[in-house]
């Protein structure tokens, strides 16, 4: 996988701010869940309710700057083989200091922790994952996706997402 920023580059990138990247505890929920709202509007995310997140807590990462969450990524279990990387969001004024790498670099370490072969994800920031060592691919590889979410989305006939793909 490509090397991204370290937590101790960021810290000096941010002025001493304290960084942390770690699975999601309870008390982030709603902070998560703003978040999600707040990408969800900007047309970027699916929603997800602070209590859906609250029931998938231990698929959740969260990034955070001085304690606030201000970065979020999920594992969503299609099948025992197979991940998507979902409700992947870092808050507007924190983009581009490196903090949606470690927390995409963390969901698949993760997914390799379980035994996950193929991670994929359904994404417009085609480049962000590329940079991560993701290849593009064909949607129809993934039915589960497709039959699971795509077929309710209005955009089903003209999806303008690309499937990107990570088989560690
Ligand atoms: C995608 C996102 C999570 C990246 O977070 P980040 O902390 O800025 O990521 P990093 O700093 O690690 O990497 C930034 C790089 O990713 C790439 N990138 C980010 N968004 C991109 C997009 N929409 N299209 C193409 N490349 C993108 C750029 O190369 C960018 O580098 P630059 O800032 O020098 O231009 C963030 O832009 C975001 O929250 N976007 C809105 C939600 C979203 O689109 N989520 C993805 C759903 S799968």
């Amino acid at each position: 996988m490509v090397a991204t920023r370290s937590i101790g580059a960021l810290e000096s990138s941010m002025d001493g701010a304290e960084i942390a990247v770690r699975a999601a505890q309870p008390a982030d929920v709603a902070g998560m869940a703003a978040l999600v709202q707040e990408n969800v509007r900007a047309g970027h995310l699916l929603p997800r309710s602070a209590a859906e997140i609250a029931a998938s807590l231990g698929d959740w990462v969260v990034a955070l700057v001085n304690d606030q969450v201000v970065g979020i990524g999920s594992l969503l279990l299609m099948n025992p083989d197979l991940v998507e990387v979902r409700s992947l969001a870092v808050a507007t004024e924190f983009r581009s200091y490196g903090l949606g790498a470690l927390i995409v670099n963390e969901l698949v370490a993760q997914a390799r922790a379980r035994r996950i072969k193929t991670v994929f994800a359904l994404t417009r920031a085609v480049n962000f994952f590329v940079r991560l060592g993701f290849t593009i691919t064909d949607k129809e590889r993934f039915p589960e996706k497709v039959w699971r979410d795509c077929v309710k989305c209005p955009l089903v006939t003209c999806c303008d997402e690309t499937a990107v793909v990570f088989e560690p």
